[in-house]
């Protein structure tokens, strides 16, 4: 399949409209989370881990089969991105050390920790059942979308 080219300029504007006047956090984390899945092709999961806890992360807003409940900091993909704070691009999930198949169908990967103003938030999490999915464009674009994300929001002291 040719890789789907996306104007993420052109996304970011729609995205800031979409969040114009609401600042809630889990309006914004799910309408977020429907953004992508709308726009992105070849996904099968959209959605976000929260930070929960000193080192754990717990299911926040997703499209998408169910999923893995809790993950701990340094377990699978997320867990590792939390960890680390780096973003994590993954071209076949199968060779990550410890990778969590939530979804059989899932061969690559792309996590990006949030922050604001220096504190985690969580992760967004993207997967694709194909091998090699998301480019650097995809991860610099979607980091693009996250800052939106982040700077609409008012997020709440804990998501306990
Ligand atoms: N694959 C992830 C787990 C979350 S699901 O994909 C939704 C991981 O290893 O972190």
């Amino acid at each position: 399949m040719e890789k789907q080219k996306i104007n993420y300029d052109e996304l970011a504007q729609q995205l800031s409209g979409l969040f114009d006047g609401q600042r809630h956090w889990l309006t914004n984390l799910s309408q977020f989370s429907a953004f992508v899945n709308d726009f992105m092709e070849d996904i099968n999961w959209v959605g976000f881990y929260l930070v929960q806890g000193e080192q754990s992360l717990k299911l926040g807003p997703f499209q998408g089969m169910v999923a893995c409940v809790d993950i701990p900091f340094g377990k699978g993909v997320c867990g590792t991105a939390a960890a680390t704070g780096e973003t994590q691009l993954i071209e076949d999930v199968h060779a990550f050390p410890g990778h969590i198949a939530c979804d059989a169908r899932s061969n690559s990967e792309v996590v990006i920790p949030l922050y604001d103003e220096g504190r985690l938030l969580g992760v967004l999490d993207i997967d694709s059942p194909s091998l090699g999915r998301f480019s650097q464009a995809d991860t610099d674009g979607l980091t693009q979308l996250s800052n939106i994300l982040i700077q609409g929001t008012d997020w709440p002291e804990s998501f306990a």
